[in-house]
């Protein structure tokens, strides 16, 4: 039985029908408000408006639940892997162990990138940003392997299987290629994440030890990035993929997207604002007086949330993983110690209190990042590794949507009326005047 709900304009009451969710939430259906009042909503930001309807991800910002797929995250962190995550997320169900082996199969035939793609990488100024070069090089991808039928089920496979292996072999190289060292190739006995840090950190004088422990490490830390429903980034790949855009030019535009600091960037944002506070020793009072000054642009990196309104619990098992690596490698880092004392400050302060500022998954995510070895410029380069599979499941519903339309929000005009063209002599008189 449908719900509806009233809208009075004037005269006219209008029934709008409702749409509920499978958790309980409740959406109005608008899609024919404009048609029916006139009228269109105005949402900049869209944190009132629903885009679309999902089976991905669940999150209940209020209660701090995250599940891919209805699996609690805390459940995935535990008992899964990143590659069982990404499969998990871009097919809808939990693989059985043949179909596991034949997705390493897969991963590990399409982990090699064209021999020519390295002059792309090695004409790269030394200094770019690696996240301006992965935006760049998974553009590319469609150069070298062009033929994405929309309608071809097995392409389309192949397609996220090649996304899925390359991505890592290109963050790989990149990095590689800055530090003027060899790239090291994909090796066929190695596992996703292993593979990994084996092609960032083995070199023919120092081969890398492979230790079990990082590699779990990290199978955790990008089963945590790996979706988060319609973030910036996720609305990005829908709405360039609602024109029929090939899917690598969507990731392109998705990874473009997490760069920004209010976004993925906010994880290099955090380890230099933690380096400030240490090298300039800024007390966290400071910090977070200045966080609260409305005069001054500072927002406290790795804090609050457009949806969760209590700790995120991706960084809640984050900040455990700090304190197992460190351990691990019998080791301290001053940062976690400042992100330590910074929380426990902010969580005490009645304006973070009363605006629901809690740390986000950015927030300890660099200093497990450290303590692998990663560089801090490659930080978001990892939280787009991770979010890979997530945006190809995004992508993927968008496409199989049977009513998918171009995404093409409408705006409330407040330019000038209607204004006469001026031949070009006489405008000086004009401003003149
Ligand atoms: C990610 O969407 C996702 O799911 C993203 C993500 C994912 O997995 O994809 O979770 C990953 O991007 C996490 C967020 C990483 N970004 C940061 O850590 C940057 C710092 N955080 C903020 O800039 C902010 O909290 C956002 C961008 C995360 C959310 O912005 P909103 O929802 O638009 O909130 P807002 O900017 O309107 O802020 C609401 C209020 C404002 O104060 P008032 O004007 O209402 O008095 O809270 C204040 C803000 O000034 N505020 C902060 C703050 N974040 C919000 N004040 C100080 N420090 C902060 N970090």
């Amino acid at each position: 039985m449908t719900e509806y709900v009233k809208l009075v304009i004037g005269e006219e009451t209008y029934k709008l029908p409702v749409i509920e969710g499978s958790e309980g939430e409740k959406a109005i259906d608008i899609l024919k408000l404009r048609q029916k009042t006139g009228y269109i909503t105005f949402d900049p930001g869209y944190a009132n408006t629903g885009s679309c309807k999902s089976a991905i991800t669940f999150m209940n910002g209020e209660r701090g639940i995250l599940r891919y797929r209805g699996i609690p995250i805390e459940v995935l962190a535990e008992e899964s892997s990143f590659r069982e995550v990404a499969y998990l997320l871009v097919n809808g169900v939990l693989p059985t162990q043949k179909e596991i082996n034949r997705f390493s199969v897969l991963l590990n035939d399409h982990s090699l990138v064209h021999e020519d793609m390295r002059t792309f990488f090695e004409n790269f100024p030394r200094m770019s940003h690696p996240m301006g070069i992965l935006s760049s090089m998974v553009n590319a991808l469609r150069s070298f392997y062009p033929y994405l039928h929309q309608d071809a089920e097995e392409e389309i496979n192949i397609t996220v299987t090649r996304l899925l292996s390359k991505i890592r072999t290109m963050a790989a190289m990149s990095y590689k290629m800055s530090r003027g060292h060899k790239v090291v190739y994909p090796r066929p006995d190695l596992s996703y994440c292993a593979n990994f840090l084996n092609m960032m950190f083995d070199t023919p004088v120092r081969p890398y030890e492979i230790d079990k422990e990082v590699v779990r490490a990290l199978s955790v830390f990008w089963v945590l990035h790996a979706d988060h429903e319609q973030n910036a980034s996720a609305a990005t790949v829908r709405n360039v993929g609602s024109a029929r855009t090939n899917l690598y030019a969507c990731i392109s535009a998705g990874v473009s997207t997490l760069w920004g600091p209010l976004h993925g960037g906010a994880n290099q944002a955090v380890i230099e604002m933690l380096d400030a506070v240490v090298k300039n020793d800024i007390s966290a009072k400071h910090l977070v007086e200045k966080a609260k000054d409305k005069n001054d642009p500072f927002r406290l990196a790795g804090f609050g949330h457009r949806i969760y309104k209590t700790y995120d619990p991706r960084a809640r098992i984050m900040k455990q993983m700090c304190d197992a690596v460190l351990e691990k490698f019998q080791t301290s880092d001053p940062l976690l110690d400042v992100a330590k004392e910074l929380e426990e400050f902010a969580l005490q302060d009645d304006y973070f209190v009363s605006h629901h500022l809690y740390p986000n998954v950015d927030f300890y995510s660099g200093i497990v990042l450290r303590a692998i070895g990663i560089p801090t410029n490659m930080f978001t380069v990892m939280f787009a590794i991770g979010r890979l599979p997530g945006w190809i499941a995004q992508w993927k519903e968008s496409m199989e949507d049977p009513n998918l339309r171009i995404s093409r929000p409408r705006q409330v005009y407040i330019g000038p009326k209607e204004t006469e063209y001026i031949p070009v002599g006489e405008r000086e008189m004009n401003i003149d005047k």
